[in-house]
């Protein structure tokens, strides 16, 4: 199917660029198909009727960005995408790529890392993943987008090669699976719009990147219909007569040309066209949809703490504690919240049928999420006390709701409420063997009661998966395998400036490249669990690291690892580069590669990573562009960020013709 744009008038052509209503584009009174988009990130929301639709609630991205599973993305955006083919809507509104500048942002739960490379990586599998079954993506929110707090009005204001080191990479790099649409986002960048930025969408999307499918606005983000256009953005969503009569008017006036709404007509017209023309297929029924969420939220638990091995749990008496463990939030509120129809058995349960006649596990619910001014907040505390006192291990279920960490607002604090945490405390002056599993979607202060508790497990925002991958994790039938794709500082006040750099009008980005990890490391800044942190039941030893010089700035890294335990297990290793001697402030060193692989008991595997130009290279803003300088640069695998465990030294020789004088 081939449509032209001669054969549509001027009337029709306006309409394509505006939407036919919240959800579709304009049909041009048959002529062409109608497309259909729907969050989101973590499964469909169609609205229907002014009715979410119920569908498979999948982990949320945050979470899966923990597994560093490039098959669990994949398997993500397949499982997701089964359910549009089944529904009959044709892009998925997702994956967000934007990165983690700090903690406080309320979209933490629906973007991956703070790390434009691990982001990156995960969100070309899932986008090629939802792709393979002839279902678009939205590659979003392009970009800048970092806090909630004003989003429609707060400039983002960002030096460039912060801009081309930190926010742009992770775009840069999912746009290699060539997602049918690209969203931008709600604010301005150096002070102008995303939806009317033509340094950030023509010059960079278009022209650099080579995006050649269609841009579409955030729900509402367009400000000016002449200027969007001007911009390259193709489709401005949702419908509003207002939109379709300012942009006739700009016409009118002459702002824009016939030839000018054309370019942008031709990418509506080849996003309907590639939904008729790319095979749709159900990969994956309902029942095999939730046995995929259950699979990719395995992958993604991270084992924080298990101090004398207190995990798995071994049976005898154990008190599962907090509303949470019975009715678990599937992730944050907002256009990325799903609605699902399956129902979780709670976590006491599953744990009883799992351990069999070894446990006897009881359920109390002292403790819920607390908001401020909620009524429904604990009750009957000295029961609960009581009760962990006589039992051999409790294991507490704390975390955050959809109130706090949710669409357009950021959260306050990063601690979980005061109840829950005094919960903690408490119950662990009279057990000594207490286990914390959090739901949550980012970071969380753990500092108030982490050293008062043998074990913590993350599970994150797992969909409706959660329960059944928890108590797998908890009783070792799933060893777990995920590591944190963000730093857990030890409070808020670690995080550069506290979150605090937004004033309404602006947003600074005055900590430049040194985001995350790249921060704490610099300035030296101890934290409580690093970026790349996780445990296993397993012990992994590294050895014999090798480089082998493949090109100038080309090279192999390898290396083995041996799993010293007597079961098969899941490990991710991680490769970071730095910079020894450079002409610019560079981080300590930053992730240019990993990898997640199962190893039998007592085998040892090669792990081969490539390194490329770009892993050594810098955004010279003098040379406009990436720049890689001779000298010294150390590889360093590790099982963490801090947990280093094989370093090497390699020289890069370039000839002096692309060197600049020292
Ligand atoms: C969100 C987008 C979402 C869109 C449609 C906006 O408010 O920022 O991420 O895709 O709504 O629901």
């Amino acid at each position: 199917m081939h449509y032209d744009v001669k054969n549509f008038t001027l009337e029709e052509k306006l309409k394509l660029l505006t939407g036919k209503d919240s959800w579709s584009t304009y049909d041009a009174e048959g002529k062409v198909k109608s497309v259909h988009v729907s969050d989101g990130p973590h499964g469909l929301r169609k609205v229907e009727d002014k009715k979410t639709v119920k569908a498979t609630a999948m982990p949320n991205l945050a979470a899966i960005a923990n597994s560093w599973s490039k098959e669990a993305a994949r398997l993500d955006g397949e499982t997701i995408a089964s359910e549009y083919v089944e529904k009959d809507v044709d892009v998925i509104l997702a994956p967000g790529v934007n990165i983690k500048k700090t903690p406080l942002c309320g979209r933490n739960f629906e973007y991956f890392s703070e790390d434009p490379y691990l982001a990156g990586e995960l969100a070309k599998e899932y986008i090629d993943g939802a792709q393979s079954l002839g279902i678009g993506t939205s590659l979003k929110h392009f970009c800048c987008n970092n806090r909630e707090y004003e989003r429609f009005f707060q400039t983002s204001e960002i030096d460039e090669r912060t801009l081309r080191e930190i926010y742009l990479p992770a775009f840069e790099k999912a746009l290699e699976a060539k997602p049918w649409t690209v969203m931008c986002s709600y604010n301005l960048i150096n002070g102008v719009y995303a939806s009317e930025n033509k340094y950030i969408l023509k010059d960079i999307l278009r022209d650099e990147f080579g995006y050649d499918g269609l841009i579409v606005s955030d729900w509402g983000a367009v400000h000016s219909e002449f200027r969007r256009i001007l911009a390259g953005l193709d489709l401005g969503m949702p419908y509003s007569k207002g939109s379709y009569d300012e942009l006739k008017s700009a016409y009118e006036k002459g702002y824009i040309t016939e030839e000018q709404i054309d370019e942008r007509v031709r990418r509506v017209l080849d996003l309907i066209e590639k939904t008729i023309n790319d095979k749709k297929t159900v990969r994956f029924d309902k029942e095999k949809r939730h046995e995929n969420a259950v699979k990719i939220a395995k992958e993604s638990i991270v084992l924080l703490k298990n101090e004398d091995d207190i995990l798995p749990l071994k049976g005898g008496k154990i008190l599962v504690e907090g509303q949470l463990s019975a009715n678990p939030i599937t992730g944050g509120s907002g256009s990325a919240c799903v609605e699902t129809e399956f129902v979780q058995r709670p976590l006491s349960e599953l744990l009883s049928e799992k351990l069999g006649e070894s446990a006897k596990v009881e359920y109390l619910p002292s403790v819920s999420i607390a908001v401020e001014n909620s009524h429904n907040v604990c009750w009957n505390l000295r029961g609960g006390y009581k009760k962990a006192y006589d039992s051999d291990t409790v294991v507490i279920c704390v975390g955050n709701n959809g109130d706090i960490e949710g669409e357009s607002f950021d959260r306050v604090d990063i601690r979980l409420s005061e109840k829950q945490e005094e919960f903690i405390i408490n119950t662990a002056k009279y057990n000594e063997n207490v286990v914390v599993v959090i739901y949550a979607g980012s970071a969380i202060d753990t500092s108030a009661w982490a050293d008062k508790v043998k074990a913590i497990v993350y599970a994150g925002f797992l969909g409706e998966a959660a329960n059944e991958a928890v108590s797998s994790v908890l009783v070792g039938e799933t060893i777990p395998s995920g590591k944190l794709s963000e730093t857990f500082p030890y409070c808020l006040e670690d995080t550069f400036a506290g979150g605090k750099t937004c004033d309404g009008f602006v947003d600074r980005y005055s900590e430049g490249v040194f985001v995350g990890y790249r921060y704490y490391e610099k300035t030296g800044t101890p934290v409580a669990f690093p970026f790349g942190h996780g445990l296993s039941y397993a012990k992994f030893t590294y050895s014999n690291m090798k480089i082998k010089k493949n090109g100038e700035t080309d090279f192999e890294v390898s290396y083995d690892i041996t799993n010293e335990s007597d079961f098969a297990a899941k490990e991710v290793s991680q490769v970071y580069v730095k910079d020894v001697f450079a002409m610019v402030s560079r981080p300590e060193k930053e992730l240019k590669g990993f990898s997640k692989i199962e190893i039998g008991a007592h085998e040892t595997k090669t792990v081969t990573v490539n390194l490329d130009y770009r892993s050594f290279a810098y955004y010279n803003t003098s040379l406009k562009k990436w720049h890689v300088e001779n000298g010294a640069f150390e590889i360093l695998v590790g099982a963490s960020s801090e947990d280093i465990r094989l370093t090497e030294r390699i020289d890069i020789e370039l000839p002096e013709t692309e060197q600049q004088s020292v």
